[in-house]
């Protein structure tokens, strides 16, 4: 089995079936123009960004982030979880917030649910680090892995956006109903959001299932592969 088979098997999108008389579907790897733009060098990661007047750079927002203490989440956690990946990347997954094994290791999506991250990830050519940052919109890990509550979001939220400002990918993708809810600032059911192209200040937003939900739900995979097509398509141009 080659790896592309492996990461479909693991998307419960292996074998393939495909309809009589019809074109076969495409997939990741036969996309020319998205794995182009996917295996993509990243940008020159010596040329930082100069910093804008009054708003932290990378080093101030990750120091505030490790001293914040604005709501009760932070005396409940081991550490905060600021964010991975290219600093400069064109690709945006935001989560919801570290469970137990983000919080011990200090890094977002290293558990089952990152585990299977990084295999759609795989699907659509991309990898953890490369031209690919991963975030959560809060730092700090709710106690017993429960939703962050509104209050909790509206003090971490800054943080997120400001790196977003730094980053300024050309895709976020919003991995389940706090994060899509929170980014769009509207209310909304993930059946209603996902299929579509949102706007997060000038970015296109596409929104998909937690991969938390996948590990739970696996027949929703096939829909996330669809979102995951709708996000290559998105940044190929088309
Ligand atoms: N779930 C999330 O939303 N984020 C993580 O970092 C891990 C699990």
């Amino acid at each position: 089995m080659d790896r592309s088979e492996a990461v479909l098997r693991e998307l419960n999108l292996y074998p393939r079936w495909v309809r009589r008389n019809q074109p076969a579907p495409v997939m990741a790897g036969q996309h020319a123009p998205v794995a182009a733009e996917v295996e993509a060098v990243a940008p020159d990661a010596a040329v930082a960004p100069a910093p804008q007047a009054g708003k932290p750079g990378w080093p101030e927002l990750k120091q505030q982030v490790r001293d914040c203490t604005a709501c009760r989440l932070r005396a409940g956690c081991t550490q905060t979880v600021f964010g991975v990946g290219d600093e400069r990347a064109d690709w945006l997954f935001v989560g919801e917030g570290p469970g137990a094994d983000e919080d011990a290791r200090g890094e977002p999506f290293v558990g089952q649910a990152g585990k299977l991250l990084d295999n759609m990830l795989l699907a659509i050519k991309l990898k953890r680090g490369n031209n690919v940052y991963i975030a959560n919109i809060v730092k700090c890990r709710p106690p017993d892995n429960r939703t962050p509550t509104a209050d909790e979001i509206a003090q971490c939220l800054p943080y997120l956006q400001r790196q977003i400002e730094l980053i300024k990918p050309k895709l976020v993708i919003a991995l389940g109903k706090t994060a899509a809810v929170a980014l769009l600032g509207k209310d909304a059911t993930i059946g209603s959001l996902r299929g579509t192209l949102h706007d997060y200040r000038g970015i296109p937003l596409i929104v998909t299932y937690h991969p938390a939900y996948l590990l739970r739900s696996p027949m929703e995979k096939a829909k996330a592969w669809q979102d995951l097509c709708l996000a290559a398509k998105t940044m190929a141009g088309g």
